[in-house]
């Protein structure tokens, strides 16, 4: 009989501790925490190293006018360094973890007013608004989100953590200083105006072939062709004709600049 109480005893306080367990409220559940190379939909989770978010927002040299996305955005760390200096940002990241990670370390850091974060597929991803992109993806990633980079509204920056995108060279390479790792280089691009096709320039037709910031053609004038090569850098346009070097600025389908050398002056074009 005792025995029997004893046993009915120890099952009373078993059933008490897990009542008691059971009741434990929400928050004492274990907080997501991040793995570095925890795999992600198209590529894996590995931070951008504090130092090199930095060099990536001065070279795109933020300032709080600035729409920042980040494409893949982890835990939210590009979007809130640019929160910090002011600019709205918006990170696209697949992982609803991560994602609410990442708007916990945005009310923490005071800035969740200007960093928001959504869960999505960064392939869908609207950037039209966007005048920064800041990103860590690799070059297969970028190379798929090209075409939208390019439809971005010309001078637009683009900083990314040590991939490069195929075919378009890098308007500027630097490396971040300090503890950045194995992520310490970072590419900077200015997204080129659309200038390939045909313009009239004063009394020639001027062809121009784009291949991302450089351009090569011909100016036609008269009865004579003369090749044309040259670069944007965004809206700027530079290009050597003959002896004369022709440097403006593109405005949509008009542009205009000065002439050094040859004719002198000034010139302008508007798209056929
Ligand atoms: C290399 S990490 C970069 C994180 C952050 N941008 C940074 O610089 O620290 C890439 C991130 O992309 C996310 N990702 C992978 N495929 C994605 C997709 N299709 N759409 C949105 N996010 C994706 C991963 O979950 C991961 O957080």
């Amino acid at each position: 009989m005792r025995v029997l109480h004893r046993v009915l005893q120890s099952l009373a306080v078993v059933s008490l501790v897990l009542v008691a367990a059971s009741s434990l409220p929400a928050q004492e559940k274990k907080p997501f925490e991040p793995v570095v190379g925890q795999s992600g939909k198209d590529v894996v989770w590995v931070p951008t190293p504090f130092a090199t978010v930095e060099k990536m927002l001065d070279m795109a040299k933020v300032t709080p006018q600035d729409f920042v996305m980040d494409l893949g955005s982890g835990d939210g760390r590009n979007i809130i360094g640019a929160a910090k200096r002011g600019a709205y940002g918006v990170g696209v990241e697949w992982n609803n973890d991560m994602v609410e990670l990442s708007r916990r370390m945005a009310q923490e850091a005071g800035v969740a007013d200007k960093a928001q974060f959504v869960q999505g597929d960064m392939y869908a991803a609207d950037i039209s608004k966007a005048n920064v992109m800041a990103m860590f993806l690799l070059t297969e990633n970028l190379d798929k989100l090209m075409p939208k980079f390019l439809d971005l509204k010309p001078s637009s920056r683009i900083v990314i953590n040590g991939f490069s995108i195929t075919g378009w060279n890098p308007d500027q390479t630097d490396r971040a200083t300090g503890d950045c790792g194995s992520w310490c280089t970072v590419h900077l691009f200015y997204v080129p105006a659309k200038v390939g096709g045909t313009w009239q320039l004063g009394q020639g037709t001027l062809t121009v072939n784009q291949n991302f910031q450089k351009i090569t053609g011909t100016l036609a004038t008269g009865g004579n062709s003369t090749s044309i090569e040259g670069s944007l850098n965004g809206e700027a346009i530079s290009f050597t004709a003959g002896g004369a070097t022709y440097a403006g600025r593109v405005n949509g389908n008009a542009m205009s600049g000065e002439i050094k050398g040859g004719p002198g002056g000034k010139w302008s074009a508007t798209k056929k």
